[in-house]
């Protein structure tokens, strides 16, 4: 009796061991940086540009520095976007951490990045395995707040057989004259995204972006979403962010979101264009519905969206009635294929009225699409054989 006891405690603790073996979702192993190294974090005000040889939890290649708040370069004083410390990576340099993930899974990495003083900041991440090889390059070059850093989210595909690793790798490409001149990473997250079923009455998936990816409880200035047009995933399941310039994924508990927890907010004009390809019927007329508003993080008006569907285009002027913080738009369009094309982008280049700097723009929410009452389904595609039919007879008349 004990003796079974006894092994079925064995079995559910190796059990547990085998399933914690994959990664969780939330903070990497000392994602924040402040785990003490051997040997104590550095001191402060000693000489910028030394690189610490232990980074618990991290592989380091290169001069990787720990910093902390408060610490001087020169005059400027280093941003630490989260807690104490951060690292700096020097030139060329990188740190990596080896995780395991179900094979075949997308997931999201959520990290925290500033630059410093070099002109061309970017960041290098990437997900390597004998079977997994994914990179992307982020601009670190726009500033979208006045912090001085932001978080940022990229997206990647498990094609590892489970029990194998993952180097999740940032790397700061860069060869600057100053070496102390790279950018600062903190708060390193992963989050494993699904993608949320179409419902029967919407074939926009995720038009409401509650699924998305990692979001600190804390996390004050949302996290972008960089370009990925090159890229076939997504760190928002459904939607393409197909412009240069980044969107901003919101959380209720920091903004006005109209729906859910969840909503994107606009930025940088025209060159911030989310997108979704939908499943659509030729010849029938759909209808595109979604809340826009103010994400209550003092932007300055006017706010207006510009929202497309196929061959349709509409500008939508925010001006809500009474204390609504966001109201409804609708337009209809007649699909010409089976996937049609829905697009949204900020008109106006936004800042907030704080500091006049940081970019801000509409709240877009619950998105949808459905087949619009009174379709032109009856005689659209019976008009249409009947005309081509009667071009095909026309040509072998002639021929
Ligand atoms: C370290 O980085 C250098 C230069 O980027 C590279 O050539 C080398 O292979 C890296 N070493 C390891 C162990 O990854
Ligand atoms: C940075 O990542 C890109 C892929 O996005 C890759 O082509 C490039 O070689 C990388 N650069 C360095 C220096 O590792
Ligand atoms: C944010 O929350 C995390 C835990 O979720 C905590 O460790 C961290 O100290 C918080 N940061 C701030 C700035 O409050
Ligand atoms: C739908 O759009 C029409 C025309 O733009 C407008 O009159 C109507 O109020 C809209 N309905 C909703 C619920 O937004
Ligand atoms: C589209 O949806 C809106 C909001 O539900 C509605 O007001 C409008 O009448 C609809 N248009 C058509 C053509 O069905």
């Amino acid at each position: 009796m004990e003796g079974s006891w006894v092994s079925l405690w064995a079995l559910l603790l190796f059990l547990t061991q085998w399933a914690s073996a994959i990664v969780e979702d939330g903070l990497l192993n000392n994602g924040n940086f402040e785990t003490p190294p051997t040997g104590g974090f550095p001191n402060p005000s000693m000489a910028a540009g030394v690189g610490t040889t232990s980074l618990p939890s991290w592989a380091i290649n290169g001069t990787v520095e720990l910093v902390e708040s408060g610490q001087l370069q020169g005059r400027m004083i280093l941003v630490v976007p989260e807690g104490k410390h951060a690292v700096r990576l020097g030139n060329e340099a990188e740190v990596s951490q080896n995780v395991e993930l179900e094979k075949g899974s997308t997931y999201a990495v959520t990290f925290s990045a500033a630059r410093t003083c070099a002109q061309l900041e970017e960041l290098n991440v990437s997900a390597w395995g004998a079977a997994t090889s994914a990179a992307s390059t982020v601009d670190l070059q726009t500033l979208y707040n006045v912090e001085g850093w932001d978080a940022y989210a990229w997206a990647f595909q498990a094609q590892q057989e489970d029990g194998a690793e993952t180097k999740l790798a940032f790397k700061n490409p860069g060869m600057e004259d100053d070496p102390t001149c790279g950018p600062i990473i903190d708060n390193i997250a992963i989050k494993k995204l699904f993608i949320p079923d179409r419902l029967e009455d919407n074939a926009v998936i995720n038009g409401d972006f509650e699924e998305g990816p990692w979001m600190f409880p804390n996390a004050t200035l949302g996290v972008l979403l960089p370009t990925n047009l090159d890229e076939e995933t997504t760190s928002l399941p459904g939607w393409i962010v197909e412009s240069n310039r980044a969107v901003r994924y919101i959380d209720s508990y920091h903004f006005d979101v109209p729906q859910g927890k969840r909503a994107i907010e606009l930025l940088s004009g025209k060159e911030g264009i989310i997108s979704q390809m939908v499943e659509t019927t030729p010849q029938k007329q759909y209808n595109l519905s979604f809340t826009f508003g103010h994400a209550g993080d003092s932007c300055q008006a006017p706010l207006a969206v510009m929202a497309f569907a196929g061959d349709q285009a509409q500008n939508f002027h925010y001006s809500p009635t009474g204390h609504a913080k966001h109201q409804p738009a609708n337009l209809t369009f007649t699909a010409r294929a089976e996937r049609t094309r829905i697009a949204f982008y900020s008109v106006y280049y936004n800042t907030r009225s704080t500091d006049r700097t940081s970019l801000c723009g509409p709240v877009v929410d619950d998105v949808r699409v459905w087949g619009a009452s009174g379709s032109a389904r009856s005689n659209g595609p019976g008009f249409i054989g009947l005309l081509l039919s009667m071009v095909v007879l026309l040509g072998l008349a002639l021929a």
